[in-house]
């Protein structure tokens, strides 16, 4: 018994530390899988202990506090969470044979996708939306409405005549793949980039303002927690009922009667998820019949009427051929694995970012090594562990850390195991980075201009500065063997004089940690660019979300001269629109 105690105590201490690496500092520790896995074991060996005596135990919380500081209010219903099986076996033994007396009922489950995002609970009175919470520890949650009531899915008001009183609506935001690289490459510095899709939602949920961000966020409904009066016998018909009153729901919803037909449904979309445009974990099963759920009830975590059936984690092992050393625009040195190719959901994949060397470190990285990859959020590659139990003295070498910068051999810095390039722009690879920088949409936004373009110009040392890109001229072109109709194209474009908001200009500069989020914060508290060349960093801290580290960058920056005369020349190409200004 004493063993139990201790086992049950090692295993709520690592479940805990793993909550708060996940929740509150939104770096998952271990995958979602391993997350499960470790509290189905905690769940089986309490199961013969007291109530009273789990009261502290993870088993029994539901914490998802994402925004602690805001204000808090209590749901209607409980938000709970959902219990989980990884095979067709565990979830026959689980929840379909509960049920076997239901057996010939037809239609008796339904069957939905389990989306990778944030469950949030929206109240609706009069069909007028209230608030919208996120789940907080289950029976409070923190008050997100600013925020999601700019989320274009999430209507205001209710559509029809006939909705309920008090209506609460539960559902999950999510980002589609498609922003989700965008917000990786586009909003946020490198240092911030977010390793899945529901860590971005979370990042933006976040934000103390996401104006113009909403539009990247998505809603599905997928139930009602509270209604004043009954909606729907069945929840296929409950959320039909949902969608007439303007609330999406996925069109992947199924109503079954058999486990064959539950494991179909899962196959399919195991298959193909990589195809749908969002991130899916697994898929929900729940029972149809709205009366037995209520009859069947919930545990103090869980309805007992829903079982989420995970997708196995997509991880795969191979070998780790090689890592390069890629120096990027504001001359970070990045180490890039390169390995044997893989399938992971039917795209093939060689490389990994490994972030800075610390991560080379940490993982006892070796070529020839057995690594095994993971695909987080189905997006981007990333190193998971080294198989040591593999690794032989003959096939595995040192990786040597590089002193001379890979693209121009400049000495490199190594501050705290960050690797940078000493060289500026004389460096080919940081200022092909910054163009493309440059010329990107959230920048200058130069049409018919475009990386490859980039790439080539710089290679053949045809430009060495922003200036002689808008000189280039036809016999320059020529000299890349492009069509004629193409160079006439990229000349008008060039020689447009160019419109740009002030936060897209000040984002073109490419000022260290200063993505177009700050870059806008920047341009709507100066409103005009000379008050921004003016300022110093007692006026910067006044600025709401700017670190002081950016803070310092943005000063270096305006104490060059060179900087500000390159401003100078950039306003002769460039005309900035001003927001705001009162004439
Ligand atoms: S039903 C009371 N349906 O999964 C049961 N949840 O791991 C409420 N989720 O917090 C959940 N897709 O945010 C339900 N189709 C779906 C879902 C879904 C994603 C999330 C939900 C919940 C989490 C539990």
């Amino acid at each position: 018994m004493i063993k139990v105690n201790k086992l049950i105590h090692k295993l709520r201490e690592k479940i805990n530390i793993c909550n708060y690496k996940y929740y509150v500092l939104n770096k998952p520790a271990i995958t979602d899988q391993q997350y499960d896995l470790l509290l189905l074991k905690l769940e089986k060996l309490e199961r013969y202990i007291p109530l009273e005596k789990k009261q502290k135990s993870p088993t029994q919380n539901i914490n998802d506090s994402l925004l602690k500081h805001y204000k808090q209010i209590a749901h209607k219903t409980p938000m709970l969470s959902l219990q989980n099986t990884f095979n067709s076996q565990f979830l026959y033994k689980q929840f379909i044979c509960l049920y076997k007396k239901y057996i010939n009922y037809k239609n008796f489950f339904c069957c939905e996708l389990k989306f990778d995002g944030v469950a949030i609970n929206l109240l609706y009175i009069n069909g007028h939306l209230i608030h919208g919470l996120t789940r907080g520890n289950g029976y409070i949650g923190e008050d997100i409405t600013h925020n999601i009531s700019l989320i274009k899915d999430i209507p205001i008001k209710l559509k029809g005549n006939n909705i309920p009183q008090t209506l609460e609506v539960r559902g999950e935001i999510f980002i589609t793949k498609k922003n989700f690289y965008y917000i990786n490459q586009n909003f946020l510095m490198q240092k911030k980039k977010f390793c899945n899709t529901r860590s971005a939602v979370v990042g933006l949920l976040r934000m103390r303002n996401i104006n113009n961000y909403a539009n990247l966020l998505s809603f599905f409904c997928y139930g009602v927690g509270f209604a004043n009066r009954n909606i729907a016998c069945y929840h296929t018909t409950l959320l039909k009922q949902c969608k007439t009153y303007g609330l999406p729901i996925s069109s992947n919803i199924i109503s079954c009667t058999t486990l064959q037909e539950i494991i179909q449904f899962y196959d399919f979309f195991k298959t193909n998820r990589h195809k749908l445009s969002y991130d899916i974990d697994g898929i929900v099963i729940k029972i149809n019949d709205i009366f037995l759920q209520k009859q069947i009830g919930c545990n103090s975590r869980a309805p007992k009427w829903a079982i989420a059936y995970k997708f196995p984690s997509q991880e795969k092992s191979t070998i780790l051929k090689q890592i390069f050393f890629q120096t990027g625009r504001t001359g970070i040195i990045t180490p890039i694995a390169y390995f044997k190719s893989i399938k992971i959901s039917g795209v093939k994949i060689c490389y990994a970012t490994l972030y800075n060397i610390n991560e080379i470190y940490r993982l006892d990285l070796k070529i020839g090594d057995i690594i095994t990859i993971q695909r987080c959020g189905n997006v981007i590659p990333k190193i998971i562990h080294v198989v040591k139990s593999k690794r032989t003295k003959q096939h595995s070498n040192k990786i040597i850390i590089p002193q001379f910068c890979p693209s121009c051999n400049a000495k490199i810095i190594n501050n705290n195991n960050l690797l940078y390039c000493s060289a500026s722009f004389s460096c080919k690879a940081q200022f092909k980075e910054y163009l493309k920088h440059f010329i990107s949409r959230n920048a200058i936004n130069i049409k018919y201009v475009g990386k490859q373009l980039i790439y080539r110009l710089v290679e053949k040392n045809i430009i060495s500065n922003v200036m002689d890109l808008f000189a280039l001229n036809k016999k320059q072109l020529r000299l890349l063997n492009l069509g004629e109709t193409t160079i006439q194209k990229i000349l008008l474009s060039l020689y447009a004089k160019h419109k740009v908001y002030l936060h897209n200009f000040l984002f073109a500069l490419g000022i260290k940690n200063m993505g177009i989020v700050t870059s806008k914060n920047i341009a709507d508290h100066f409103v005009t660019l000379e008050n921004f060349l003016k300022t110093d960093k007692y006026h910067l801290l006044k600025i709401n979300g700017i670190g002081l580290k950016t803070i310092s960058y943005i000063c270096s920056f305006l104490k060059k001269k060179d900087n500000i005369q390159y401003i100078n020349l950039l306003r002769q190409k460039i005309d900035i629109i001003y927001l705001n200004i009162t004439q």
